[in-house]
């Protein structure tokens, strides 16, 4: 019979339990090569340490999986198995939408679909762990990451949180080898680097953190999520990797968290240059002391954890639990005795990029693309003559930053989208300028292309690597050449349509005032092509909002919806109006605001009415309103609900998203939605940070998007 973890521990040494601690990328194990995320420093790795060694990263694929697997217990002294780790992000092979882009679909079912068959084909190739959901919310567009993130509202993002946990894990994590453990990242406070260059400091109040960051990694949490990712950044002056209050505290202690926690790749030893730490056993020691379990891709656990021991610097309690902490993991996962998993060759070659997985990248890919501004040129009329012209018309590199193990020659191109809807004598297909360069010729055809067809379709963007980690762009207009074409373009006057593949909320100067159509698309996916496709045609409806702002221009960022106010707040955007929370050049709102997003049909919206206007803890609020479909062809609206507390113990937001329903309305339909407020939705932190609602007036708005929306007034009372 297999041991139990606790009796494993005590069979094993010290140094094979600080093995355990480490996590190697796969090149270090013979036989597999896998993803590198991180930077290479030499490590000085010997076999021995590899043959301690307790989880492996960016490992994948049955075959190598098995046979790494296979060595390594051979060698292992006492047959503890690795873990396999790996970044799904979104998608395995079968590439969905990013995860902002997953955001803007509002839909939580097929956001927890794309996590269960990211899970299926990647727990097929041997994966374990997926570093997977990242929740970090985001408020600055330069960010390269903000495109792994849901978004810039802490509500949907925990309500995606635990979508992404549930597909990941499903209900049965212990027996159904289909499922892989989540790692929820990067806790905490990521998304908020200063300036938005990646690995910055951030520096939050903590009823910020409380209030804005921290809920999507407790809802994860909540939802069973089974590891925790550090983040690189500081929290409060502490770099979150040996931040004792964040992880021992706050984590461990108030929220009771006691599964696995994983430093960020070099994180331990990124303490030394943050400058917390002098050397790499000071690096250890914050680190093993703030609770990280798994020190990945740096050695200053292994390489002084030992000695740190043996001179009583460190109680081997501490290096016990963390061990303890990963041998269940492996346990629960079913290792010691199954210790190659889902892994299966022939399973994994029929699943990955199934007809059934592609068929619902591309359902999640037409939900997820938002239609920007239409000026009556979409749908497209089939009859028409098309000119599809752009760095992305025949371009596979729609799949977006953390998709390594996706094809970008198996992605459907734009062109190939189009071109299975129309004739062919119909559509012609012109580069006009590179992502980031250009040339005469490419001009010049794409001219003479645009002069003979009816409409021209601008296939434009960002390509993978200006988003994603280490991706942060001061400017973040789409590149010069592609402005150019645009202009260049607009003045043969025929109807333009812009489709665009980015990975992060453009300033779109120079692109919204020029076409007569904006379809943001992200990074669509292995079936991106056929997806805008149909949206473009109008077979399917554009239902897609946005869930991080379209900022005016660089200048306003930080810009979100749930914004406090000042104590001189705007009235009418006015310069000559002095003293007042402005600015003199742009406005203070966004150019698209949290929320936002057209379809093909139109809406109409009754006054909400409210059954009382006043509610208290056992009274809650019920609102109803009806929504009709005022135009020629069905449609799905997504109505949503916001709050103010007009005064609160601190300053409250200007609108907080508290709900929100989808209603699908044939033309002239009409539907009744009902909404139901209650007290413990109106919670906050106060100056002492106890979590509790104010009685007192509150405002409620009902709208399409954060800035369309009508309010009532009514009253919380004790
Ligand atoms: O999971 C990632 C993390 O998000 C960024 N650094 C590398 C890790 C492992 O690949």
């Amino acid at each position: 019979m297999m041991k139990q973890p606790a009796e494993l521990l005590q069979l094993m040494t010290l140094e094979e339990k600080i093995g355990q601690l480490l996590q190697l990328a796969a090149p270090f194990f013979q036989g597999a090569d896998g993803q590198i995320t991180g930077p290479m420093a030499e490590m000085g790795i010997t076999e021995e340490t590899v043959r301690n060694t307790g989880s492996v990263l960016g490992l994948t694929g049955a075959e190598d999986v098995i046979n790494v697997q296979k060595q390594h217990l051979a060698t292992n002294r006492l047959g503890i198995p690795l873990l396999i780790m790996a970044d799904i992000v979104h998608g395995y092979k079968t590439i969905f939408p990013v995860p902002l882009a997953i955001g803007c679909s509002w839909d939580l079912e097929l956001a927890e679909q794309s996590a269960e068959i990211a899970a299926k084909e990647a727990a097929a190739a041997g994966v374990h762990v997926t570093f997977a959901p990242m929740v970090d919310l985001v408020r600055d567009p330069r960010w390269g990451r903000v495109m792994e993130s849901t978004g810039e509202d802490p509500y949907l993002n925990s309500e995606f949180a635990r979508a992404f946990v549930r597909g990941f894990q499903g209900k049965d994590l212990v027996n159904d080898v289909s499922r892989v453990a989540a790692c929820v990242k990067h806790f905490a406070a990521y998304g908020a680097a200063e300036g938005g260059r990646d690995y910055n400091t951030v520096d939050l109040s903590e009823r910020q953190l409380r209030e804005f960051y921290l809920p999507s990694y407790k809802a994860a949490l909540d939802e069973g999520c089974e590891m925790v990712m550090t983040a690189f950044n500081t929290v409060d002056g502490i770099p979150a990797t040996g931040n004792k209050w964040l992880m021992r505290d706050l984590l461990r202690g108030e929220w009771s968290f006691d599964g696995v926690m994983i430093s960020d790749w070099g994180a331990v030893k990124e303490l030394i240059p943050h400058g917390v730490a002098a050397n790499e056993a000071e690096a250890a020691i914050k680190a093993i002391r703030a609770g990280v379990d798994i020190e990945m891709m740096t050695t200053c656990y292994s390489d002084h954890l030992q000695k740190l021991v043996e001179s009583k610097e460190i109680d081997e309690a501490l290096i016990d639990e963390a061990v303890l902490r990963i041998l269940e993991l492996k346990q629960k996962l079913g290792l010691f005795e199954q210790p190659y998993r889902g892994a299966n060759a022939q399973l994994e070659q029929e699943l990955v990029s199934s007809e059934a997985h592609r068929n619902a990248s591309r359902e999640l890919a037409l939900k997820s693309c938002v239609l920007l501004k239409n000026d009556s040129v979409l749908p497209l009329n089939r009859e028409q003559k098309i000119a599809l012209i752009g760095p992305f018309a025949a371009n596979g590199d729609i799949l977006g930053p953390w998709s390594w193990l996706g094809s970008k020659d198996e992605a459907v191109q734009l062109a190939a989208g189009i071109g299975s809807k129309i004739d062919a004598s119909l559509l012609s297909v012109t580069e006009g300028c590179g992502i980031e360069t250009a040339t005469e010729e490419q001009l010049k055809a794409a001219i003479a292309a645009a002069s003979e067809a009816d409409v021209l379709v601008l296939a434009l963007g960002e390509h993978s690597d200006m988003s994603g980690e280490a991706g942060s762009r001061s400017n973040i207009q789409l590149p010069q050449v592609q402005l150019e074409l645009i202009s260049k373009l607009k003045q043969l006057g025929k109807p333009m349509v812009a489709v665009l593949f980015n990975g992060r909320p453009l300033d779109l100067h120079g692109v919204i005032d020029q076409a007569d159509a904006v379809l943001e698309a992200w990074f669509p996916g292995t079936e991106g092509g056929a997806a805008i496709a149909e949206l473009l045609f109008g077979e399917s409806e554009p239902t897609g909002r946005l869930t991080m702002s379209f900022p005016y221009s660089v200048g306003q960022i930080p810009v979100y919806y749930n914004r406090f106010n000042t104590g001189r707040p705007q009235g009418a955007p006015d310069a000559q109006v002095r003293y007042v929370s402005q600015y003199l050049d742009i406005p203070n709102e966004p150019l698209l605001p949290f929320g936002y997003g057209l379809g093909y049909t139109t809406f109409k919206y009754s006054e909400a009415v409210m059954a009382a206007d006043t509610m208290s803890a056992s009274e809650p609020l019920q609102v109803n309103l009806t929504v009709t479909n005022t135009g020629t062809r069905a449609g799905e609206d997504i109505v949503q609900l916001y709050v103010r507390d007009m005064a609160g113990d601190v300053v409250r937001p200007l609108q907080e998203l508290k709900a929100f329903k989808k209603v699908m309305l044939q033309p002239g339909e009409s539907k009744e939605i009902s909404f139901t407020l209650e007290e413990q939705q109106l919670r906050y932190y106060h100056a002492d940070l106890t979590f509790a609602s104010d009685p007192g007036e509150f405002e409620l708005y009902i709208g399409p998007n954060s800035r369309d929306v009508s309010a009532l007034k009514f009253k919380l009372s004790k």
